[in-house]
């Protein structure tokens, strides 16, 4: 076989400091994993309150999967929409306070199947400069026309719909807690300026669920806005500790994605199994306030240390802590010698990340001791200082 191709590819990549490997984990996620080069302190999971290994989500996917099986063995649209499914989307449109909940087995396609459900020839999307991949690929995908509004910039927004003169709908998309950089949009401003040129809003919640907002409903309830938003994308995957996602919508919205979203039609249905232990994470979550106090005081002293140290954190208060480094080499070698020094913790780089932008993405959860916190600090500020003592 030739791959002659692929392999010039993969050398430019690498000469970039840009190629990829996954790293092996051998147990249960915690503030500690098992890997084959030992136990390391995790500092780049999703698991933000700690429930993916949590006992009663173990047990809920277990009695699942004697009840329904393993699998559900076709596409929701044909044959594998079970009890289950139904159940969790009404629990989750009661929790959201929306009318209906349209799950799909992944945040990744509720994004693209939605963005492209939603809209069509002649509407535009208006896209934060920072949005999720699944976001710029929903966009991609979708026949509406694409605006890209200046990260976190309302007025830049306000700018792009007044000029705008496509003869159709008009939507906002927006993350809720940018992924890369932990901060926050803007919500009761894009929402101004949404309303003022009639257009809607659409807010993936990925990394506000479970962590923001009463009960956990995420960073539109947090700011008293459900009421304002149209569409709102959660996942299952991070703070509930499982995986799949959901939007919440209106009823016509919601059935429109039934009849139109590509990556619900044509793909297998999530195991039901899943869908009970989602329905045991959700009430996890919402009487969850005790593991949110844990996760908040952790970040306040991974953010109290970080400073102590000089690290290079960006301004966010959430979970999601990126330790700056720029350069995209150094911060994969960063990488590796945290995980020599027994902390894993993932270089994030371009295109994930702005060029130039190369990042630590730490990630603090509910079920970190301050202990692990002090190991990382330490970790960080020798893996920064390189082997030579020097930055
Ligand atoms: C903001 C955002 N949206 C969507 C997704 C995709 O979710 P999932 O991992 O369930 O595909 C992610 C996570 O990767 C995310 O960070």
């Amino acid at each position: 076989m030739n791959e002659t191709h692929w392999q010039e590819r993969l050398v430019r990549l690498a000469a970039a400091g840009l190629e990829r490997r996954m790293r092996v984990v051998e147990g249960a996620v915690g503030p500690i994993v098992a890997t084959p080069d030992g136990d390391k302190l995790l500092f780049c999971s999703n698991d933000y309150l700690g429930l993916a290994a949590h006992p009663a989500l173990r047990s809920a996917l277990c009695e699942g999967a004697s009840r329904w099986g393993a699998g559900a063995a076709a596409s929701r649209l044909v044959s594998g929409n079970t009890g289950a499914h139904d159940r969790l989307e009404k629990r989750l449109a009661s929790f959201m306070g929306a009318p209906r909940a349209v799950l799909f087995p992944s945040g990744y396609q509720a994004n693209v199947g939605a963005l492209t459900a939603l809209t069509d020839a002649g509407d535009a999307i208006f896209s934060d400069a920072l949005a999720h991949a699944s976001i710029v690929d929903g966009c991609r995908l979708a026949r509406a026309e694409v605006h890209v509004f200046r990260h976190r910039d309302a007025a830049h927004l306000g700018g792009l719909l007044a000029a705008c003169r496509a003869p159709g709908m008009r939507l906002v998309v927006t993350d809720a807690v940018f992924s890369m950089d932990g901060d926050v949009a803007p919500l009761a401003e894009i929402a101004d300026a949404a309303e003022e040129h009639g257009a809607l809003v659409y807010v993936d919640e990925a990394h506000a669920l479970g962590v923001m907002g009463p009960g956990g409903r995420g960073l539109t309830a947090s700011v008293g806005l459900a009421d304002r938003i149209a569409v709102r994308m959660g996942t299952l995957g991070k703070s509930l500790g499982l995986a799949g996602a959901f939007v919440a919508l209106g009823e016509n919205a919601a059935d429109l994605l039934l009849s139109r979203a590509r990556s619900l039609l044509y793909t297998t249905a999530a195991p039901a199994a899943l869908a009970e232990a989602a329905l045991a994470a959700v009430d996890l979550v919402e009487a969850g306030d005790d593991l949110r106090a844990a996760l908040a005081r952790n970040v306040d002293l991974f953010r109290a240390l970080a400073a102590k140290s000089h690290l290079p954190v960006l301004d966010s208060t959430t979970a999601i802590q990126p330790v700056m480094v720029g350069d995209a080499a150094k911060a994969a070698r960063v990488s590796r010698d945290l995980w020599n020094a027994g902390v894993f913790v993932q270089a994030m780089r371009p295109p994930t990340v702005p060029e130039g932008t190369s990042r630590l993405r730490v990630t603090l959860t509910a079920s970190h001791a301050p202990g692990h916190i002090e190991a990382l600090v330490d970790a960080l500020a020798r893996a920064l200082r390189g082997p030579e003592g020097k930055a």
